[in-house]
Parts: structure tokens; sequence; C-alpha cells
């Protein structure tokens, strides 16, 4: 390694306390310093690349470096970098509302920025809670989630998230919330379809509803994948079913698009694939195309006339700094741009057949199970016993340049979809191969 790469190495360990990491095991695993990125790939500073196979953590749509992207944040920067969004307004965040609601069919109006995913998350909550305390029913203060769904770290998100290694330290911190069963079609029964066991899911929450909803404010998931939970995937019909039962109950729908978004499932929003349209959609991750940190909320006409009033208190008094950053704006607009110009949901679903079919010899190997995609996500479950498959697999895929990370057993890819057709057969070489050395390791150790 060169004493460029080391002495960053070594640098990032005193300087950083890295995110969603147990610092301690940098004793053993590398840090990987990244010098440039174009494209679907990653260099360090010994000229070693890696595939940005997860996208870096879902945000990225049209790679790294890309140039539509680069010259509009460079004809940006010349204009306007950032402005308070209270009181002042600028054509962007102007711009970008109006597209975001125009891709919404214009059923959700209202865009509400802040910058992280969870910062979105929290802002849906806050919303649906005052939007009933303002009607004059402050009595809903209940929230329901899906079992093993995640919405981020942040206090109010963390309480609507299931899954038990990012919450259980903080329990004492949390509101009280309620899971329902997921829809994840890994829980069918034998010979029940995906769509049988959606419409048993929807059942399960109609009973909760039938007996709480007067005390619920919204229900909150990630439509059709539930990423963090190890990419369950599940039925539109549940999508159809949740909300059929929210407008009969009363009860908001808050759909978590964070990492569905912009593509990811073979639709430009995931919920399209139910014929519905939520209460509330938070959007993040892919929408600057993965350059800057930028979140929004998109609600109705009538949670923002809920609002609306000569008393202050009840207008949603929320803030953060770099609300509606102008920067962050523009790369969404140009991130945006490309998918109207390039017709990128189509030549995905060209990708889509080409993977499929490069990687159905998955489907066949005896230690893979439940072999899954959608849209531009694709995921399996390997059968092991050991606890340390998710690293071993890890520092496999690095020494063969690919960036996966394993969530548990189970290994995801979602790629920039820029990737190309020469780069897709690397991709899946390179994952059959990653496959069966980090198996062999298992069975080494
Ligand atoms: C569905 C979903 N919601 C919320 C979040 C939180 O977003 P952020 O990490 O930007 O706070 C994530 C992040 O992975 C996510 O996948």
């Amino acid at each position: 390694m060169s004493a460029r790469n080391t002495s960053l190495l070594t640098r990032s360990i005193n300087a950083i306390w890295h995110p969603c990491t147990q610092m301690k095991q940098h004793e053993t695993l590398p840090l990987v310093p990244i010098a440039r990125a174009e494209g679907v790939w990653l260099y360090d500073f010994d000229g070693r690349r890696y595939l940005d196979a997860i996208s870096s953590w879902w945000v990225n749509l049209f790679g790294h470096a890309n140039p539509r992207i680069n010259a509009a944040l460079n004809a940006q920067l010349e204009i306007l970098e950032h402005v308070i969004l209270a009181g002042f307004t600028h054509a962007p965040v102007i711009e970008l509302s109006e597209q975001l609601s125009a891709l919404t069919g214009n059923r959700l109006g209202h865009c509400f920025y802040a910058s992280d995913g969870a910062s979105a998350v929290e802002i849906a909550l806050k919303m649906s809670f005052h939007f009933w305390r303002n009607s004059g029913r402050p009595g809903k203060t209940g929230f329901i989630s899906l079992a093993h769904g995640y919405h981020g770290e942040t206090l109010g998100a963390l309480a609507i998230t299931d899954v038990a290694l990012f919450r259980d330290a903080y329990a004492p911190l949390l509101m009280h919330s309620t899971q329902v069963v997921s829809p994840d079609w890994r829980g069918a029964e034998p010979g029940e379809s995906p769509r049988a066991y959606a419409e048993r899911c929807a059942t399960a929450l109609e009973s909760h509803l039938e007996q709480h909803h007067a005390k619920t404010a919204a229900i909150i998931i990630e439509p059709l994948v539930q990423g963090a939970a190890g990419m369950a995937m599940y039925d539109a019909e549940y999508l159809r079913r949740a909300r059929a039962l929210c407008d009969q109950y009363q009860v908001h729908l808050i759909a978590d698009e964070i990492m569905t978004g912009f593509g990811r499932t073979g639709t430009f929003f995931a919920y399209e694939q139910g014929d519905i349209t939520p209460d509330f959609l938070c959007l993040s991750k892919g929408i600057t195309g993965g350059y800057l940190p930028l979140s929004v909320v998109l609600t109705t006409d009538a949670v923002y006339a809920a609002f609306y009033d000569d008393n202050i208190a009840r207008g949603f008094l929320h803030s953060h700094s770099y609300t509606g950053n102008a920067l962050a704006c523009r790369a969404a607009l140009a991130t945006l741009d490309i998918f109207s110009q390039d017709r990128v949901i189509e030549s995905n679903r060209n990708k889509a057949v080409l993977i499929n079919r490069l990687l159905a010899p998955l489907a066949q190997h005896s230690r893979v199970k439940h072999l899954r995609n959608i849209g531009m996500i694709w995921a399996f479950d390997v059968e092991t016993a050991d606890a340390g498959f998710a690293r071993k697999f890890y520092m496999a895929a690095l020494a063969n340049e690919l960036l996966l990370r394993p969530i548990e057993a189970t290994v995801y890819w979602m790629p920039p979809y820029v990737i190309t057709d020469e780069e897709i057969e690397l991709l899946a070489t390179r994952i059959l191969m990653t496959l069966e050395q980090s198996l062999t390791l298992i069975s080494c150790t």
C-alpha cells in the first residue's frame, strides 16, 4: 500500500468517528481511502478500483463525477450557493418543487425541505400529528410501522424503526410505536403467493386499525422494498389495501421512498405500482443523483390547508439551516433532466434483463435462497451459520474490485443506472466468484 493510502487510513481512524461502525473493528478491517471516482468506479491512491455496486449507500444514480450534474453545479456556484429559505426563495427550489409535484400527478403539491432521510421522516411524523391536532383530534398521537422497517437514526425516526441492533440501546429514549407484520413474501406459507400473503398481512393491519384508529396519526411504510431489512420485497397489493384502510379509518399513509424513489423499483416512485397516492412522501438519497444532502416531504392540499391560519402556532414551525439549499436543488434538477432526456426507466429495464440473465445461475446454487429482483435492486440470502459471513463477503468482494456490503446473510446490489453492459458482465462474474470464495473461507475457519 502506498504511503499516501497508509497515512490517510491512520489519520482517518484518529480523527473521524465513522458512521454505523464499531470503530474497534477497524483494528483488523482496513478503511478504504478513495482518491477519486468516475462512473461506477471508485479509485484509491494505489490505482486500485472498486465497482460501486451499492451506489454509495443507495444514493448514486448516474455515476460519480457525472459531467451533466457537474456542469449544472458549476453554473449554480457562480450564481447562488445558498440562501435562508424562511422569508426568501430562489429559482432552483421553486423549479424543483414544481417538478416533483408534477411527478406525483400534482396530487402532492407542497414541498417541505430538509437535508437527510431521517429529517424528512421526522417532518412527516410531526406534520401528521400536527395536522390532526389542528383538525381538533389531538388524541391521534400513535404511529404504526412495518416489522423490520427502517426509517433512520434520529430519535423520532428510530422510534418507528424496527432493527434491534440500531434501536435497542436507545429504547428508553424512544416514543412508543406499533409494528405490524411485514408483507415481506419470504414470510409466506409454502404455496401461498406473495399477493395472498400481502392480503393476509393487510388483514392484520386492519385488525389493529379497527381497535386503535382513534389514537393513530399515521402508518409509515417503505413501499415495495424494505431496504435495511435485507431488501425484503412485497406485493403491491399491500399498498392498495393499506391506502384503503387509511382512508376508511382516517389515518395518514406516509410513504418513505428515501431508498425506493427515483426509479429504483422500476417506476419513478414505488407507490405508483399500487396505483395509490400517499398523504406524505419522503424523498432523499437519489434526489441529487448522490451528490449533495437533500431531502423533502411532499404532501396534499388538505394537509397544507390545515396549517394555513392567522394563528402562528397552527403553522409548521420546523426548520433546518440548509433547508432548500440552492446547490443541492440544482443537482436535483440536473438529475431530473437526465431522467427525462435519457428515458432512464426504460433503459434500466434492459439492464435488468441482462443482470437477471447473467446471475440466473445463483438460483441453482445450493446455498442461495430467495434470489429476488425489482427494478434495479437485487438480493439473495445465503444459508450459513457463520455470524462473520457479511464481513468475509465484503472483504472478498473488495479483493474482486466490488463494493458490496451484505446485510447479515443477505447479499444485495443496486448499481448506479449508468452501469454499462461490460461492467454488468464483470459485476455478475465477480459476484459469483465472491460467493464461492467467501463460502470457502467460511468452511476453512
Ligand atoms: C427507507 C429509509 N428511510 C430513511 C433512511 C434514513 O436516511 P438518512 O440516512 O439519509 O438519514 C434510510 C437510509 O438508509 C432509508 O433507507
